[in-house]
C-alpha cells in the first residue's frame, strides 16, 4: 500500500524520530527522510528504524537528508523542528527563535518538496502554522498544524479514566489554539456514541476539561527535563496516514480560517475532513454562546502572537 510516498520529517528529536519510527512500523510510505543538525545522530537513528521495519517485515526504509535540498519530492513533510524553551527565555523570545528556524526550513521545504502537504509540529503551534503558511505560499489546504489530535486524545485518556470504561469508544473533541485557553467540548463527546453529559457530572466533567488544558504541563511535570512525544508522535502520524491514504475521515486540525467560525487571517484548531490534498474541508460544528466566548478567548491569544511577529517585523524581512 502507498509504495512510493515519501514523507520527510524536519526534526529528528524525540518527537520527529517517534513519527518516523510510527509511520515505518505502520507501512504507511515507502520511504522516510530525516532531516535534522545533528547529522550523525540523524543517521544513527535511521538505521536502527530501517532494521526495525526489517524485523517487522514492513518495506518502509528510512533515511537521512544531509541538508534541506535533499529533501526532494516528498507528498508529505512534518515539521518539528524548533527550540525548547530555556531558563530566562520569555514565551516572546521562544516565538521569535521559532518562527526564525521555521521561516528557514520553510522556505527550504517550498523549494524542494513544492508540492508537498507540509503538517507542522513545533510550538508555539498555531503561531508557527501561521508563519509556515505566508512563508510557503502554498495553498492553506496544505499547511496544517498538529494539536487537535493530540488533544482530544488526552481527554479520551482522561475520560477513560475517570469513568474505568469504555476504553477505545471514547471520542472526545477539542478545538481551538494548543495553548492553556484551547476549547474541549463535553457537549461533542461521547463514549460509545453515549453523551459525556449522560455518565458523568458536571464537576467531573470540568475536572477533565482543566487536566485536558494542562496536558502537556502534567508530562513535563514528570519527565522534568523534556515534553511528552509518544502521543504527539502517532497523533501527527494519524494525520499522516489520513492524508496519504486519503481517507477524507475528520480530525480537529490546526488551520488558517478565512471566514469560518467567523474569524480570518489567523490559525485555530477546527474539525477538518483530511484527504490526499490536506485539509479538504473544514467543518463548521454549531457552538453554544459559552463555547463561542472560550473560542474567542483562544483565538485572541494566537492572535497576540501573530501580532507579536508583525511588531517584530517578523514578515516583512530578515
Ligand atoms: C504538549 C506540548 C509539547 O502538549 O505542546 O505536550
Amino acid at each position: 500500500m502507498n509504495q512510493g510516498k515519501r514523507v520527510g520529517i524536519v526534526g529528528a528529536g524525540n518527537v520527529g524520530a517517534t513519527v518516523a519510527y510510527s509511520l515505518a512500523m505502520l507501512g504507511s510510505c515507502h520511504e522516510i527522510i530525516l532531516r535534522d543538525n545533528k547529522i550523525d545522530v540523524a543517521k544513527g537513528k535511521a538505521l536502527d528504524m530501517s532494521q526495525a521495519a526489517s524485523a517487522v517485515r514492513s518495506h518502509t526504509v528510512v533515511s537521512v537528508a544531509e541538508d534541506m535540498s535533499d529533501l526532494t519530492n516528498c507528498d508529505v513533510v512534518v515539521v518539528t523542528a524548533g527550540s525548547p524553551r530555556l531558563p530566562g527565555m520569555s514565551r516572546d523570545d521562544l516565538l521569535m527563535i521559532n518562527a526564525k528556524i521555521t521561516k528557514e526550513v520553510i522556505g527550504g521545504i517550498a523549494k524542494y518538496s513544492p508540492d508537498a502537504i507540509i503538517i507542522m509540529v513545533s510550538n508555539p503551534l498555531d503561531a508557527m502554522t501561521y508563519v509556515a503558511l505566508k512563508e510557503s505560499g502554498f495553498e492553506r489546504s496544505r499547511v496544517i498544524g498538529m494539536a487537535g489530535v493530540l488533544d482530544s486524545a488526552r481527554m479520551a485518556s482522561f475520560i477513560q479514566e475517570k469513568l474505568g470504561y469504555g476504553g477505545g469508544q471514547i471520542r472526545a473533541s477539542v478545538m481551538g489554539g494548543h495553548g492553556d485557553d484551547m476549547v474541549p467540548l463535553p457537549r461533542y463527546s461521547t463514549v460509545a456514541g453515549v453523551p459525556l453529559t449522560d455518565v458523568l457530572t458536571s464537576s467531573e466533567i470540568d475536572e477533565i476539561v482543566t487536566r485536558t488544558r494542562n496536558g502537556g504541563a502534567e508530562i513535563v511535570g514528570h519527565l522534568k527535563t523534556g515534553s511528552a512525544y509518544y502521543a504527539p508522535a502517532r497523533s501527527t502520524t494519524i494525520m499522516v496516514e489520513a492524508i496519504l491514504k486519503d481517507t477524507k475521515q475528520i480530525h480537529p486540525c490546526a488551520v488558517y480560517l478565512d471566514g469560518e467560525f467567523g474569524y480570518s487571517d489567523i490559525v485555530s484548531g477546527v474539525p477538518v475532513m483530511l484527504g490526499a490534498n490536506g485539509a479538504e474541508k473544514i467543518i463548521e460544528v454549531t457552538l453554544n454562546d459559552i463555547e463561542k466566548e472560550m473560542f474567542k478567548n483562544s483565538c485572541d491569544s494566537v492572535k497576540s502572537l501573530i501580532d507579536t511577529l508583525n511588531k517584530n517585523n517578523f514578515f516583512k524581512g530578515e
